[in-house]
């Protein structure tokens, strides 16, 4: 199957059993395998739709939302399809209890396997590990917390599951109907029917029908990137939208999603983000350094910060990474511009990475610089202020040991970890 831009082998073993075959696979070699039944249909079951035709496009108004990059948690990174009602209270009382919420992270999301079929008028309905997902945003609601949830403008998800082909706007109503406050649109089951040029339209569908809803919906575009998704995603409603293929909790996958984002910073704006995926912090496959370096660069990038760990059971560590208030404030500056790399040492080869400087403008002419250490070798990164078109006489506050930096000029060196990051903040 293609993930992304890249092409993953899965494999999976199945045995007939009259009408059913049972089929198992796994994710990752660790995993716990995935189970699943598939049924015998009767013939002509299963095929495709007709392709509902499409609205010429349009500019969906600003929806007000997102000012700043969405903070919260999604269910996939780490629950995949093992993700039920019970689940996600705890993963809010969590939130609410931990630290997490008074930092700012605010969104319970439900990723997909939520679903079950329609009923007779057509109306989206739970599966079983979802009994009553009304009641399920009231409990969240409940904590101060807000509720996110999954859909494809496809008939079926990337899981398999119901998706909003043909629906849209029903099932706009039934999510502000239960108090559903976000919404993660995913295009996987719409490649059936529509090419990738007709995205925009597709996705202008679910923007219109989320508008006409009394309640405010986030509406999070997960199409990987494709057609260049940040010249668009802002016009047809979206108030984020992915940038890359899916992450995985390693470093080469989150670093080669999140160093890759340079030439997308003009499109993020207040209520408008590029989305390089959610946070792998704490899922146990990299290291403390590894995650520290995650939280700076996606703050540097204003990305969404949606943890995509098991709240209930996490370090110490872990939870001091996703509460740092001084990154955080970074990410969540309310100029809402999008940082870029300075400068990069020279060339890396496929077995050495390198250095990199990124920095960030903010609010009140400070600034977010970040000195990445790709490398597996503890580094020395070495910056002119003069090349930054700054000075030396700034304010810096290191926001990882949270003291008052002095820098020196005209050059500053730090000696960074390997796969380690140094993250100032300066002011006048
Ligand atoms: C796609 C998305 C993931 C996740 C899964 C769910 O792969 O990119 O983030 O939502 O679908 O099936």
């Amino acid at each position: 199957m293609m993930d992304g831009k890249s092409e993953r082998k899965v494999q999976y073993e199945g045995k007939l059993a009259g009408a059913e075959l049972h089929l198992s696979t796994r994710r990752r070699p660790q995993d716990n395998p995935t189970q699943m039944v598939a049924v015998r249909a009767p013939a002509g079951e299963g095929a495709l739709p007709a392709r509902n035709p499409l609205p010429s496009l349009h500019k969906v108004r600003d929806n007000g939302l997102a000012r700043t990059p969405p903070m919260g948690w999604n269910s996939w990174n780490k629950f995949a399809s093992r993700i039920d009602d019970a689940t996600v209270r705890s993963i809010a009382d969590a939130m609410a209890s931990n630290g997490m919420k008074a930092a700012g992270y605010t969104y319970i999301n439900i990723d997909d396997t939520w679903e079950a079929g329609r009923d007779a008028q057509g109306n989206i309905q739970t599966n079983k590990k979802f009994p009553d997902m009304k009641a399920l945003a009231d409990y969240v609601h409940s904590k101060g917390l807000k509720l996110g949830i999954y859909s494809s403008p496809g008939p079926n998800t990337c899981a398999g599951y119901e998706g909003s082909y043909g629906h849209e706007e029903q099932d706009a109503r039934t999510y502000a109907a239960w108090g559903i406050d976000y919404l993660k649109y995913d295009w996987c089951g719409a490649r059936t029917l529509y090419t990738d040029e007709e995205m925009p339209a597709v996705y202008q569908i679910m923007g219109d029908a989320l508008l006409k809803q009394k309640r405010p919906i986030v509406y999070s575009l997960c199409q990987y990137g494709r057609l260049d998704v940040w010249k668009w995603g802002a016009e047809v409603g979206g108030n984020l939208w992915r940038t890359t293929g899916d992450i995985r909790d390693a470093w080469d996958s989150m670093t080669r999603i999140g160093f890759s984002q340079n030439d997308l910073a003009p499109w993020a704006k207040p209520g408008h983000w590029n989305d390089p995926d959610m946070l792998e912090i704490g899922n146990g496959a990299m290291n403390e350094t590894e995650y520290k370096t995650h939280m700076s660069l996606w703050a540097i990038l204003a990305a969404p910060l949606l943890a995509g760990n098991d709240l209930r059971s996490m370090s110490p560590e872990i939870l001091a990474i996703l509460t740092n208030r001084e990154v955080i404030a970074v990410d969540q500056d309310k100029l809402g511009r999008q940082g870029q790399r300075v400068w990069q040492s020279a060339a890396s080869t496929a077995t050495s990475t390198n250095q990199e400087i990124w920095t960030r403008p903010l609010s009140g002419g400070a600034f977010a610089v970040a000195f990445f250490n790709r490398a597996a070798e503890p580094s020395t990164i070495s910056i002119k202020w003069a090349d930054l078109k700054l000075d030396g006489k700034w304010k810096a506050r290191d926001l990882w040991t949270h003291q008052d930096v002095q820098l020196t000029a005209p050059d500053y060196s730090v000696t960074v970890p390997p796969h380690g990051v140094v993250m100032l903040r300066l002011s006048r």
